[in-house]
């Protein structure tokens, strides 16, 4: 068992599914107990954020912490996270001596470090997660990286039980358009947990866009575990045929990594076409509409879809507190 938070495929599904018990549970009746009095935790932000920055800094507060939050590059030195790197550029202080010395205040490390959307086969190592995971000798909590955001997809799983209750849901994932490339870390952590949670899951989206094929491995044995399925397609008419909950991402193809403008050129095709709107949405068993956010209205989605009561996108941002107080109170003991 991992002591750090990384990617939901870590632990097993009884763990993470007691953890989404305890958020239940704490969100409906709050015990009002301090885990982290007299502790902090440090927040590092190499990236922007609304829900991850506000949610853990209040999750902390609300377990009797205190959060530390630094922004390398802006707030505290630039990093480098390379070995053996001789350090005359522009980065300032080593991940070594970053990590070591904020160990010696926090008891807790969060970290969101977006991928740079420039070199794939680096990019989908996690190299600068790991480098944090592997200095640290407290927990590191993956805030999103390059190819994971598991406290996201454990919000997700929580809200898809709260919803529409235990067991498992017809589950689709679906690209949609976005005038740019965007990170995989959310489709690739919601196909991973959902598989993980037994969801019979629907993947869509245009040719070339596929998911990487080893997570994609990973996935496909988590649903056979787990008592799910996987099905894929590329007929963005079909995929909503059914399903109970719809979500909705953007991401960058694995094709055209470090190209964006070629990537904006193929994805051009699928302008007005891959975006979830009211006749979409009809074809599906009443789905849920679901979102991590920030999204971009009338692109991702459609006003009438996100403003309509099927719409779940605010619970689901919601509950990024409630998963993460669970998560950190297991964490940090
Ligand atoms: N969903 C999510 O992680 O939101 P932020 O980027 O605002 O933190």
């Amino acid at each position: 068992m991992s002591s750090s938070f990384l990617k939901t495929s870590d632990f097993s599904t009884e763990y993470l599914s007691k953890l989404i018990d305890r958020a239940i549970l704490d969100k409906a009746s709050p015990s009002g107990s301090r885990p982290l009095s007299g502790k902090s935790v440090a927040l590092v932000f190499f990236n922007p954020s609304l829900r991850t920055r506000a949610s853990m800094q209040v999750g902390i507060f609300e377990l009797g912490g205190n959060a530390v939050i630094l922004e390398p590059g802006g707030t505290s030195w630039t990093l480098e996270h390379r070995e053996g790197v001789v350090m005359d550029g522009d980065k300032t202080e080593h991940l070594k001596e970053f990590v070591r010395v904020l160990e010696r205040y926090v008891s807790a490390i969060g970290v969101r470090t977006f991928a740079g959307l420039k070199d794939w086969e680096l990019e989908r190592t996690d190299p600068t997660l790991n480098a944090f995971a592997r200095y640290a000798s407290v927990p590191v909590i993956n805030l999103e990286s390059a190819m994971h955001h598991p406290c996201q997809s454990m919000a997700d799983m929580m809200t898809i039980r709260e919803k529409l209750g235990a067991g498992k849901k017809k589950v689709l994932m679906t690209w949609a358009w976005h005038p740019k490339p965007l990170p995989m870390a959310v489709p690739n952590s919601f196909a991973l947990a959902a598989a993980q949670f037994g969801h019979d899951l629907r993947i869509a989206h245009p040719k070339g866009y596929e998911l990487d094929d080893e997570l994609l491995g990973e996935i496909e044995s988590q649903a056979a575990a787990n008592g799910g399925t996987v099905e894929f397609t590329n007929a963005v008419d079909e995929a909503f045929d059914g399903v109970e909950v719809v979500y909705a991402k953007s991401f960058g193809s694995k094709n055209f990594y470090g190209d964006a403008e070629g990537d904006i050129r193929e994805r051009a095709a699928y302008h007005d076409k891959w975006i979830v709107d009211e006749e979409k949405m009809a074809w599906t068993s009443d789905a849920v509409f679901m979102h991590c956010l920030p999204v971009r209205r009338n692109v991702i989605v459609t006003d009438s879809v996100i403003d309509s009561p099927r719409s779940i996108v605010i619970d689901e941002a919601e509950n990024r507190l409630h998963i993460q107080k669970a998560i950190m109170t297991e964490l940090i003991k």
